[in-house]
């Protein structure tokens, strides 16, 4: 059986095809798993809702949002209860115990006999190749499930919504996933009479989720308990308060105009109460700017849309319908299984992986080199610029051509520097892009100096990189390796 799993900023989520139709692979009762993570020496390792639950009495040993630290250069590892974790080995955790989330789903619905080929991961729209690779190892090494491929979040939210009942084909829907970390749109069109049944027309990705909205919540409750009380300090514990408060209202007030509660800090209870008209005020620049992306992508892309269809839980709040209404009034708006919606998609295309014309997608970044070793007269002229072997916004999968001399004939290996950016240009100068790592070629000993070394680079369906290098004079092939450097 191949699976499906949203790892999500705030929950994770496995999700199948049973019969033929998706469906989440939980035990009953289960809403999901919290991708929270906590260490104690007497508990040891906790994910979940266990690990919340410790992480209410000791914050200062939880890890949340891992997600979104993945590439976060200052947050290399995690010292809890004065063990150090690398953050890949905590992904690695949370991965492990999705597979058991979905194996215990999968005995729930007496499906006993199957086990778990791989699984298809969600990703958010812009996640970069190191970000890829870094889910792939944390889930391959760590949690021994295997990846079988990777599919961008609201993408895959869009091939759930086609493929439920009540979904039609021909169509163009434009999907906002306004997830925990991200916020993630993409244009998409589903024709099953063409050979390109659902197209990716172009997506886009802001680093900013629900979790921000609490930040903002949380900051306006602290506020409302220094009006009471001017000396209040909130320490590790107080503002894990504060945080579960702002979220147990922010859910509130998705349903309520106006949400009474208290929080208890240095005890002392203070009593507090928002409206939504408040909350909406005080997020309203995060949404904005959200909507600004919005804009950004349906004029970039000028294709008339049939729907706008809203996932990913922040989606709940009333705000985000409001905003669509105000902005787009010609534009019907469906919210489509807010929860569900990116874990079934992932699960459908897990089934369709090697059908080459289910999905078509474009490359999110460009991809460029530069020559980093002695290349005698090139050297200066290649050191100086990147060049653009692979272009942002080409139909996936996708490849380029770049080629190298061998300097001398014992000359063992070639590293090239590699960038990604978002430059549409064929050079370009270091700074416009990020270096991302290196490739070596190795396994050409044969070769003399001056002959030509032809690097193909693909980046395939999935968004990651696979290289090939070849000997033009000799024919023969040569082992690569891109080496990615850590956040
Ligand atoms: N009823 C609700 N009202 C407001 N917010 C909600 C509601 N239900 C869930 N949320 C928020 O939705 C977010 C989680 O949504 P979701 O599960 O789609 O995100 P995720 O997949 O974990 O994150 P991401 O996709 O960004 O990595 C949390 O911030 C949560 O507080
Ligand atoms: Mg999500």
């Amino acid at each position: 059986m191949r699976i499906g799993i949203d790892f999500g900023t705030s929950f994770s989520l496995p999700a199948a095809l049973i019969n033929g139709s998706p469906a989440t692979l939980l035990h009953s009762g289960q809403y999901g798993l919290p991708s929270v993570f906590y260490y104690d020496k007497g508990q040891g390792g906790l994910i979940g809702i266990p690990a919340e639950d410790q992480g209410d009495r000791h914050p200062e040993n939880v890890v949340r949002n891992i997600k979104m630290e993945i590439s976060n250069p200052d947050k290399k590892t995690f010292k809890l209860d004065g063990k150090t974790f690398d953050k890949k080995k905590i992904v690695g955790h949370i991965f492990r115990e999705i597979k058991q989330v979905a194996l215990e789903g999968i005995e729930y619905q007496q499906l006993v006999s199957q086990k778990i080929d791989g699984a298809v991961v969600s990703v958010p729209a812009a996640f970069t190749l190191r970000e890829l690779n870094f889910i792939r190892d944390a889930a391959q090494k760590e949690a021994k499930l295997k990846v079988l491929g990777f599919i961008r979040e609201p993408v895959a939210a869009a091939i759930a919504y086609f493929n439920a009942p009540a979904g039609e084909d021909e169509k163009t829907i434009l999907v906002y996933d306004l997830g925990g970390g991200t916020c993630d749109v993409a244009i998409v069109r589903s024709d099953k009479n063409s050979a390109e049944w659902y197209k990716v027309i172009d997506s886009e990705m802001l680093r900013l989720g629900g979790r921000d909205w609490d930040k903002l919540l949380g900051e306006l409750i602290k506020r409302k308990c220094r009006e009471q009380d001017a000396d209040i300090s909130f320490n590790a514990r107080a503002e894990n308060k504060i945080l579960k408060a702002a979220i147990k209202a922010k859910h509130q007030l998705s349903r309520l105009e106006r949400y009474e509660s208290y929080v208890e800090v240095g005890g002392e209870d203070y009593d507090f109460e928002i409206t939504r008209a408040e909350f909406e005020k005080i997020t309203s620049e995060l949404l904005q700017e959200t909507m600004q992306m919005v804009d950004r992508l349906k004029q970039k892309c000028s294709t008339r849309i049939d729907y706008i269809v809203c996932v990913g839980g922040s989606s709940n709040m009333p705000q985000v319908r409001k905003a669509f209404e105000k902005n787009y009034p010609d534009i019907e708006i469906r919210i489509f299984e807010p929860e569900k919606a990116i874990a079934f998609g992932a699960a459908i295309y897990a089934e369709h992986l090697t059908e080459e014309s289910f999905l078509h997608d474009i490359c999110k970044f460009s991809y460029g080199a530069r020559y980093i070793q002695d290349f005698g007269r090139y050297r200066d002229y290649n050191r100086l610029r990147i060049f653009n072997i692979i272009y942002k916004g080409d139909a996936l999968p996708t490849s380029g051509e770049s080629i190298s001399y061998k300097l001398s004939d014992d000359q063992t290996s070639t590293y090239i520097a590699v960038y990604e950016s978002e430059c549409a240009d064929e050079v370009y100068l270091p700074e416009d892009g990020t270096y991302i790592g290196e490739i070596e070629i190795y396994g050409l000993d044969d070769s003399r100096k001056g002959d030509e070394t032809l690097l193909t680079m693909t980046i395939d369906r999935s968004g990651l990189m696979q290289l090939k290098a070849i000997d033009k004079r000799t024919g023969k092939s040569a082992n690569v390796d891109i080496q990615l450097k850590d956040y």
